[in-house]
């Protein structure tokens, strides 16, 4: 049987990707995020699993604003990274895990989550820059990738406690797969930060502490905030940190957190990252 055993939260911020890809890392700017996010990538060097589930958004490079899907499963064998704006990252292509996709989609569905289907999914930075803040730079990615899309960008959103329950779903179907699967759950985006409008630049730090503390502690308080309730302490794209409660929900009950790491500021944003194992 298949059995995730672990989960990361971290945000997407593109600058970190594009830091990486111009080899500036070692900028002042950047320093200190790199040195910090250290201890992180050491375990990820440790700790690969079979298979990532990653729970990301596209940022209307996949979806147009005309039609957006509330949760996508990608089901194809390889997934290419893109990016709105600014194109494509030249980093290695996304391996799929088609058969574990479609057994996802078949329990979601049975569970009754709509789950919209993707045989082809470019995939932008809400995916491929998590996949180098864990593994640097690799040739290849370590793990293959079931990429699971949530809509942040087109309202009306599903709401935190959906994502919650879909994680919990997640977690009951990964455990119904036949086969012995190390399975790693990433939920990615947040923490607070506000692109545009007169509230740009706006960040929470105890809001974002307290976000945090509860994934570890109460993960259901973190279901309770509607999205204005995000949207006004954490900013407008700040609401992007529900994808993290359906990383949180497929851990189970109890979750014993490896890592943490919280800096101000990435771009406009809080950088925040957890690893959390199950148990
Ligand atoms: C930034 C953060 C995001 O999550 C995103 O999707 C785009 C930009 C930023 O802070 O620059
Ligand atoms: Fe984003």
């Amino acid at each position: 049987m298949a059995r995730v055993v672990s989960g990361m939260g971290t945000s997407h911020v593109p600058g970190v990707g594009a830091a990486m890809d111009n080899g500036k890392t070692h900028e002042e700017y950047w320093q200190e995020l790199f040195a910090g996010l250290e201890p992180l990538r050491a375990w990820h060097r440790k700790n690969v699993p079979d298979v990532n589930i990653i729970v990301f958004n596209d940022h209307a490079t996949s979806y147009s604003l005309d039609s957006y899907s509330t949760f996508t499963i990608g089901v194809g064998e390889e997934f290419k990274p893109a990016d709105e704006g600014w194109g494509p990252r030249a980093v290695p292509v996304v391996k799929g895990h088609p058969e574990l996709a479609w057994h996802l989609v078949e329990q979601l569905m049975a569970e009754e989550f709509d789950m919209a289907v993707a045989g082809s999914l470019d995939v932008d930075h809400g995916l491929t820059v998590p996949l180098s803040i864990a593994y640097d730079q690799p040739d290849a990615w370590p793990a293959p990738v079931v990429p699971v899309c949530v809509n942040v960008i087109q309202h009306p959103l599903p709401t935190a406690l959906r994502c919650y329950k879909l994680g919990q779903a997640i977690g009951r179907a990964v455990a119904s797969y036949d086969e012995n699967l190390t399975i790693g759950i990433w939920g990615t985006g947040g923490l607070s930060h506000q692109l545009g409008g007169e509230r740009a630049g706006v960040v929470n730090p105890d809001f974002d502490k307290q976000f945090l503390d509860n994934l570890v502690g109460d993960p259901l308080a973190n279901t309770k905030f509607s999205h204005t309730d995000f949207i006004r302490e954490a900013g407008c794209e700040g609401v992007e940190m529900i994808m993290w409660n359906v990383m949180r929900g497929a851990l189970g009950d109890t979750v014993t957190e490896i890592h943490r790491l919280y800096h101000i500021p990435v771009s406009a944003t809080a950088y925040g990252a957890i690893i959390l194992e199950t148990g």
